[in-house]
Order: C-alpha cells, then sequence, then structure tokens
C-alpha cells in the first residue's frame, strides 16, 4: 500500500483520456495531473525540444512525491523513451502497452497507427509495430490538424472541420482495409467517436492512453504499490478556466480548481 499520488502529464487535454482510464481502473488513487496547455502543441516541434521538455515536466510533477509518472502523451513516450527510462521515479509512456495490444489483432489485414507528426518522424511505432506483428503491413500516418482541432473545441463527431479532418488523414487506412488502428496521439482519444463514424465499427481502434493506464495498474498492483483517497490537483502553464472547462465537458463532470503555473522556457 502507497498513499503517494500519481502523476500524469501531457501537453493539454490528451492526457485526459489517460486518466480517465485510470480513474475506472483504480479509483482510489490520487492524481496530480500537469497539462502543459502553454506550450500545446508538441507535436510539431524538434526531437530536441521533445526531450527537453520530457525532462521538465517529469520533474515538474514529480515535485509532487508521486510514486510514478503516466507520460501521457505519444510523442514524448516515442521520442524520449531512453529519458523515461531512467528517470529516478518509475516513468511509464503510452507507446510500448499500445503496441503489445495491438500485436493480438488476428489477421492478415494491415494495422495502422495515426499520431503526431513528431512521434511518427521518430519511427518508433512503425518500428515497434513491425517488430510485434512481423510480415504485417503497418501504415503510420502522421494527423497534425487533430491536436489544434481538439484543443479549440471541435470535438464532436459531426463537427465538420473535424469531419474533413479525419477523412483528409484517415482515408489509406479506409483504403487499405486497415483491421485496427492505434491511436498513438493521447488527444485522439478525445474524438474516437469521429474516427469511429469515418471508419466503421469493423475497425478496432486501440488508444494509447487507455493501454498505458492498464499497464500502470499492473505495475501498481504487482508491486503492492496502490493506495489513495481518490484525490485530484490540476495544474496547467495554460488558462486555468479554460481547462477546467474543457475538462469537464470531456469527462462528464465538474473538477476541482485549476493552479496556473508559469510555462517553462524550453
Ligand atoms: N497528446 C500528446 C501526444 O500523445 C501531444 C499532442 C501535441 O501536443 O501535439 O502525442
Amino acid at each position: 500500500m502507497d498513499n503517494r499520488p500519481i502523476g500524469i502529464f501531457d501537453s493539454g487535454l490528451g492526457g485526459l483520456t489517460a486518466l480517465r482510464a485510470l480513474r475506472q481502473l483504480l479509483p482510489e488513487e490520487d492524481i496530480i495531473y500537469f497539462a502543459d496547455a502553454g506550450r500545446v502543441p508538441y507535436g510539431g516541434r524538434s526531437r530536441e525540444q521533445i526531450r527537453r521538455m520530457a525532462v521538465q515536466d517529469l520533474d515538474f510533477v514529480s515535485g509532487f512525491g508521486v510514486k510514478a509518472v503516466l507520460v501521457a502523451c505519444g510523442t514524448i513516450s516515442s521520442n524520449a523513451p531512453d529519458l523515461l527510462q531512467s528517470y529516478a521515479v518509475p516513468a511509464f509512456g503510452v507507446l510500448t502497452p499500445g503496441v503489445e495490444a495491438m500485436a493480438c489483432v488476428p489477421g492478415e489485414a494491415p494495422l495502422g497507427v495515426i499520431a503526431t507528426e513528431a512521434s511518427i518522424r521518430s519511427g518508433a511505432f512503425e518500428k515497434a509495430l513491425r517488430a510485434a506483428c512481423p510480415g504485417r503491413e503497418i501504415l503510420a500516418l502522421p494527423c497534425p490538424n487533430f491536436v489544434p482541432l481538439i484543443e479549440s473545441g471541435h470535438t464532436e463527431a459531426e463537427d465538420p472541420l473535424l469531419r474533413w479532418a479525419v477523412e483528409n488523414c484517415l482515408a489509406p487506412l479506409k483504403e487499405r482495409g486497415a483491421a485496427a488502428v492505434l491511436l498513438g496521439c493521447t488527444h485522439y482519444g478525445i474524438i474516437a467517436s469521429a474516427i469511429r463514424a469515418y471508419l466503421g465499427a469493423e475497425v478496432a481502434l486501440y488508444g494509447a492512453a487507455d493501454c498505458g493506464a492498464a499497464a500502470l495498474r499492473d505495475y501498481l498492483r504487482h508491486n503492492g504499490l496502490t493506495g489513495g483517497r481518490g484525490r485530484e490537483r490540476y495544474y496547467t502553464s495554460g488558462s486555468g478556466e479554460e481547462f477546467a472547462r474543457k475538462a469537464a465537458l470531456f469527462l462528464g463532470r465538474e473538477i476541482d480548481g485549476v493552479e496556473e503555473v508559469p510555462v517553462m522556457e524550453v
């Protein structure tokens, strides 16, 4: 039993998909959530910047005495896996759990992974999927329009701008008849219904955020580290009011006061 909180961070709203999943799995955990909204999006940045931000964000959340960190960001998970692995506090990314879940998809139809530009450019998702599913066609697609749309509130499946962006980005998956698609960016879970509406219910969607939350649950359970009182504290480098409003919309419940923190220099 360990009552210290869990740290979760992302560039913005995306990591809430991991928080929501973790809440369902471990309702009693205390969670510190950091949304680096002052620097969103991460996905268009250079690898060097992303790696520096990874350490800054890890340092920020570990300052709260957390027992583990869920790095709810595919961009950091794919560009800085070595930094997570060697960090002083156990830090879990979303890439490996997501890839492991996808590797179980039977059949021969192609597998897709969609993520930010920097994630796809790193080649890490594609490489891990190829290693896990030898001989299988892998389609790795960047979707640079998704995060800005999601952060600005275009999240409904019927939203015309979002529908356009989804069709534009995911057409190759439809054309190639992908059997399953890994949502390699945690933001994409927020628009899962728009993605499902376009690809069709027969295409299985795997959320890297959900898989990452499940992997963290397994780690905590196996090591006897679960425990807490179900409390949450939120921090953002953007507008607290805006974050609280958007988070409540996605989570379907109000969240307690969000504290604003200064934007860190990259
Ligand atoms: N949600 C993050 C990810 O999983 C970051 C997206 C972004 O800021 O571009 O990649």
